[in-house]
């Protein structure tokens, strides 16, 4: 068999997949409005035999929308959609379904939230445009929170992953990466607080932990997890102190006993190994993205499941163009290339039109 430590199934801690085959958070613009829908559900269930299937971003407030037509969790009818997606994703396959809570922070746009101006930890404005359906528009400065109101935005993400697990998830991935809100209180760049959730690395890792422990005390560690992606510049993020914040972040989170470490490999980007560091830090499950994407990328990623480097490895595009992704690996079949064009647009168009081997057979 080809990849067999990719394929060969993993348990731990109570989590169990059927291999280690993972599919990346992406956000794809398909949602009627905020509210998922039936494409949606097609969408996933047609990607449910991954290890686990980590939603699109999906914001835990209307304030938190940064782009068009994207899931939300904060309403009846958001939460009634994604338990479509989650009965089908159910009945299709084993994959542990898990919504990703995606605030965006500053990269929020009025565009998107009704005109309501978008929240950071501090006002700095992120350089940058982002998509509207009437043209790019630069992003805008944000509104400091007050500290008197974080408890109700701490609040925001637990209501969030109550209402995902009332749905049917298996989980909540809290999107503490890529440059949106969790990862902007965690950057020195974005983040000048002087009330205890900034200035200093405790400070600054302060807020993500309380939002990490309250949903954990909500919902449960073992169907809580969260995505990192240290030093990673997108979205125009600055930290100093990377090592030290994120030392200090799994320092405080690792004792919680989370469902997964999800980290982006950045390590062209910082100046340490960032695999290697987070399973040194991190002694529950650790899956890993990035870094796979070249000719080797299936090689090395069974190299490092079987180095006991990582535990699941996360595919985002290979899983969006490939919805059979882990059945192709396993027969060697050659896999479809992701069309860019209709990665944020197209409706069924790049989709839920990729074919499954199956069908590309008959
Ligand atoms: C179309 C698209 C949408 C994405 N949306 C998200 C998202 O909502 N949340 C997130 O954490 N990362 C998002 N990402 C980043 C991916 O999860 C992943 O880290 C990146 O694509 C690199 O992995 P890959 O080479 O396997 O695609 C997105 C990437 C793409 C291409």
């Amino acid at each position: 068999m080809p990849y067999p430590h990719l394929l060969s199934p993993y348990e731990r801690d109570g989590l169990a997949t059927a291999h280690r085959i993972s599919m990346a958070p992406l956000t794809r613009n398909r949602a009627v409005g905020t509210v998922p829908g039936p494409i949606n559900a097609e969408y996933y269930a047609q990607r449910a035999d991954a290890a686990i299937l980590v939603t699109e971003g999906t914001h835990p407030a209307a304030v938190g929308q940064g782009y068009l037509d994207i899931a939300g969790l904060h309403s009846d009818a958001q939460q009634a959609g994604w338990k479509l997606v989650a009965d089908v994703v159910h009945g299709a396959g084993s994959a542990k379904l898990v919504i990703q809570l995606m605030h965006c922070g500053r990269v929020a746009h009025p565009y998107y939230t009704d005109g309501v101006q978008p929240i950071a930890p501090s006002a700095i404005t992120a350089d940058g445009a982002t998509f509207t359906p009437d043209g790019m528009q630069d992003y805008i400065e944000p509104r400091e929170v007050a500290t008197d109101e974080l408890p109700a935005l701490i609040e925001d993400y637990v209501q969030a992953a109550r209402r995902a697990v009332a749905a049917g998830a298996d989980g909540v991935e809290l999107h503490a990466a890529n440059g949106y809100l969790l990862h902007q209180f965690l950057a020195s760049g974005t983040n000048q607080r002087t009330d205890g959730y900034g200035t200093d690395v405790a400070g600054r890792v302060r807020f993500p932990v309380e939002v990490a422990k309250a949903v954990a005390a909500e919902i449960g560690a073992e169907k809580t997890a969260i995505r990192i992606s240290p030093g990673h510049p997108f979205n125009d993020m600055s930290e100093a102190d990377t090592k030290e914040t994120y030392d200090a972040l799994l320092a405080a989170l690792d004792p919680l006993g989370l469902m997964y470490l999800h980290v982006l490999d950045t390590t062209t980007h910082v100046d340490f190994d960032v695999v290697e560091w987070a399973r040194a830090g991190w002694s529950g499950t650790l899956m890993a993205n990035e870094g796979f994407t070249e000719e080797w990328d299936v090689e090395g990623a069974d190299k490092l499941v079987a180095d006991g480097k990582v535990d699941l490895v996360a595919y985002g595009r290979r899983f969006l163009s490939n919805p059979d992704l882990p059945t192709r690996l396993k027969e060697g079949a050659e896999l479809n290339e992701a069309d860019q064009d209709t990665f944020y647009q197209g409706g069924e168009k790049g989709y839920t039109d990729y074919p499954a081997l199956a069908a590309q057979a008959a």
